[in-house]
């Protein structure tokens, strides 16, 4: 019987220490793009993709998160008092958009290990993975690209984009060959973390998209922790190619990594631009710059 994903996890539990110190006290999770916080992309994402409950893995110093889902009584109240509708509406809208569990993980000890805090809430069923530092903007929403490849293959899927040259370095890559009749399918039959250029198996860099099978929590619990007890997602996957297939997937879309000061600034600009209220007036200041 095919299995649909109805369940996707946030893992929001990290340091954020290249923020620093704008994530001292405020979660990563929660810097704005423009007005709206970069996690609330990825939950828009996610339901836009039919994903019925949302699961995110918070930690001490993470309650704005669960703060901005939730009601601000005195803040409508406030809204509703002076007649700003719409405001009262976006305001609204944050408390409503989705069912969402929260779990905690009490030490940052690895994207893994922030996984495997859902395992309980995400029980025996496929789901989605959102980093909610990657920022994805595009047609059709990603993770909406990948829940559609899963009904068809049914295997664990990890979202890739092309990186040419030395920034490969920075990403796992994977390793494997082109599906044939399926373009946008890679069959993985490895993967190497930050590999040198010249050790770079492919071009097909992983990014914080990911559909998994609930045989990933076992891979997990399995892996032997690396630095500072670390549990790595990639390790756990590379152990489910030993008794799975795992495909990786060239989605269609812009991909901005706002967990990165250049990243952010970058996502900034082009969200930014495409707004109807800031874009025309930001697209005029630009173009008086002196570059
Ligand atoms: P990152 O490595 O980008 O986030 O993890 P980080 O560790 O918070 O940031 P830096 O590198 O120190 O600046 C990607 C996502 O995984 C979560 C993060 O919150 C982020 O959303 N994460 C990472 C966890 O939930 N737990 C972890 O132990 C590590």
């Amino acid at each position: 019987m095919k299995q649909k994903v109805r369940k996707a996890v946030f893992p929001a539990a990290g340091l954020g220490t290249r923020f620093l110190p704008a994530t001292k006290a405020v979660p990563k999770e929660m810097l704005a793009l423009v007005d709206k916080p970069i996690i609330q992309y990825g939950v828009e994402e996610a339901i836009a993709a039919g994903i019925e409950e949302i699961i995110i893995v918070t930690s001490r110093g993470k309650s704005a998160i669960e703060d901005h889902f939730d009601t601000s009584f005195e803040l409508e109240a406030s809204l509703e008092k002076k007649g700003k509708t719409a405001l009262l509406e976006i305001a609204r809208y944050c408390a409503s958009m989705a069912k969402i569990a929260y779990v905690r993980q009490s030490e940052a000890r690895g994207l893994g290990h922030a996984v495997l805090m859902a395992k309980e809430l995400v029980g025996d069923e496929p789901f989605a993975v959102l980093l909610p530092d990657d920022v994805i903007a595009g047609t059709v929403p990603c993770i909406k690209q990948m829940v559609e490849a899963y009904e068809d293959v049914q295997s664990s899927i990890i979202a890739t984009q092309i990186v040419d040259g030395p920034a490969i370095s920075a990403y796992g890559v994977l390793d494997g060959k082109a599906v044939e009749g399926k373009p946008k399918l890679f069959d993985v039959s490895g993967m190497v973390e930050k590999p040198k250029l010249e050790d770079a198996p492919s071009k097909n860099a992983i990014i914080g998209r990911y559909i998994l099978t609930p045989a990933i929590f076992d891979k997990i619990e399995n892996l032997t922790p690396g630095a500072g007890g670390e549990l790595q997602l990639t390790d756990a996957i590379k152990g489910l190619l030993e008794t799975e297939k795992v495909y990786g997937f060239s989605f269609e879309g812009i991909r901005h990594d706002a967990g990165d000061k250049l990243g952010m600034l970058q996502a900034m600009v082009d969200f930014a631009l495409k707004r109807d209220d800031v874009g025309p007036g930001f697209r005029d200041y630009l173009k008086s710059l002196s570059l």
